[in-house]
């Protein structure tokens, strides 16, 4: 049985694709150091996951916990989601970002490298695109930062290159996700914020569920159907699965991949507000406030390269993405505590 090791495993993206890889028939092991989650998580995968879960609480920038993991694990691949993701924290902490992210990737592949262990899957991003000018967005795109969070990630993707450059063994693929938004059916499992979401859909949810009064839509005079930020959400059930497609392509054959891991369909704050006021039932109040800083008018992938390397499409609406979430929040309405 071939062992990965998920780092972040304990996360909203990580803790998904570990059922998953596991369904897939992969031996999952996860490590987290719970920065960003809670360890209840893993209880609820216990209930959910066909085979055991099995856990190391490390910290990806701790050589020797690393270390010993690998020592204990014998890895095939890695799957790093390890990172901060939070865009405005990055501005003011850029030095905590820059450790976490890059220190943690570096740091991950140095281990992987001392014992044998080649093949990398990694979070990228959307935002490596930067202000987009031509949509859809393909993965030829030219590529910009415009926050430390998206410099973590164009460096991540960089620093891989840079390895595959250096020594064909390596085996890397960045996966850009556009926005992962949804939860696991069963309402287990999902995306649990700490403090106030930075996010859309999980705000939305807070909102329906009455822990919140109303959302602030950032802005309705962009370029755009409804003059509201357009958006590729992902379920992130499909993303999960493009993780296993990826993983499954480094095991399969040589080389190295980019791509979108996106729908290819764009929905606006609107569109989303809707879609998830007929899923839940309940009324989502808004107002409209000033555009966010730093925020674009609209963001969708060209999801074609991910089809072509990775025989993988996103399969699941966004009525579905919204159901999903409010089975998830509705019957969690304070997360996992
Ligand atoms: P998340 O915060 O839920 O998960 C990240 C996990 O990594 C957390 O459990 C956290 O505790 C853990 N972690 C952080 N630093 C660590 C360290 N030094 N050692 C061990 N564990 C550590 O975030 P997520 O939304 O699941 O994102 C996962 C990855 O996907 C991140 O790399 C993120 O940048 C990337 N990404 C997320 C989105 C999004 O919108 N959610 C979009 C694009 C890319
Ligand atoms: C979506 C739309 C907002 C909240 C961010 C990161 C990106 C990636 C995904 C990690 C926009 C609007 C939002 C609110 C609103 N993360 N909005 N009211 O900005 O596309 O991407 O998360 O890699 O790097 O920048 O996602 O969910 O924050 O916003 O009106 O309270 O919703 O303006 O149009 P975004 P988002």
């Amino acid at each position: 049985m071939t062992t990965v090791l998920l780092t972040g495993a304990a996360g909203y993206i990580a803790s998904h694709t570990w059922l998953a890889l596991q369904a897939a028939g992969y031996r999952v092991v996860g490590v987290d150091n719970f920065a960003n989650s809670s360890p209840r998580v893993l209880e609820r995968l216990a209930e959910l996951a066909p085979a055991a879960i099995e856990f190391e609480q490390a910290d990806v920038c701790d050589t020797a916990q690393m270390d010993a993991v690998f020592a204990r694990h014998r890895p095939a691949a890695v799957v790093h989601f390890a990172a901060f993701k939070a865009v405005g924290e990055s501005v003011s902490q850029p030095l905590a970002y820059y450790r976490n992210n890059i220190g943690g990737l570096v740091n991950t592949c140095e281990v992987m490298k001392r014992h044998g262990c080649m093949r990398i899957v990694f979070s990228s991003s959307a935002t490596v695109y930067g202000s987009p000018d031509q949509l859809p967005l393909r993965e030829d795109a030219p590529t910009s930062a415009t926050n430390p969070y998206g410099a973590t990630k164009l460096m991540g993707e960089q620093i891989l290159r840079d390895l595959g450059a250096a020594e064909p063994a390596w085996q890397t693929a960045s996966l850009r996700y556009f926005n992962p938004v949804g939860a696991h059916e069963s309402g287990r499992i999902g995306e649990d914020p700490r403090g106030t979401p930075n996010n859309l859909m999980p705000y939305v949810a807070q909102v329906a569920v009455g822990r919140r009064a109303a959302l602030s839509v950032f802005g309705n005079d962009y370029p755009t159907p409804d003059g509201t930020g357009v958006r590729d959400y992902i379920h992130v059930m499909d993303l999960a699965e493009g993780h296993v497609a990826a993983l499954r392509r480094l095991l399969d054959q040589p080389g190295s991949l980019t791509v979108n891991v996106g729908t290819g369909q764009g929905y606006s704050v609107l569109d989303l507000v809707r879609a998830y006021e007929a899923a839940s039932g309940r009324p989502v109040p808004y107002e409209i406030v000033a555009r966010r800083p730093g925020d674009v008018a609209a963001c969708w992938a060209d999801p074609a390269l991910a089809r072509e390397l990775l025989g993988w499409e996103a399969k699941l609406d966004l009525a579905r993405m919204c159901a999903d979430s409010w089975r998830w929040q509705h019957d969690n309405p304070q997360g996992f505590n």
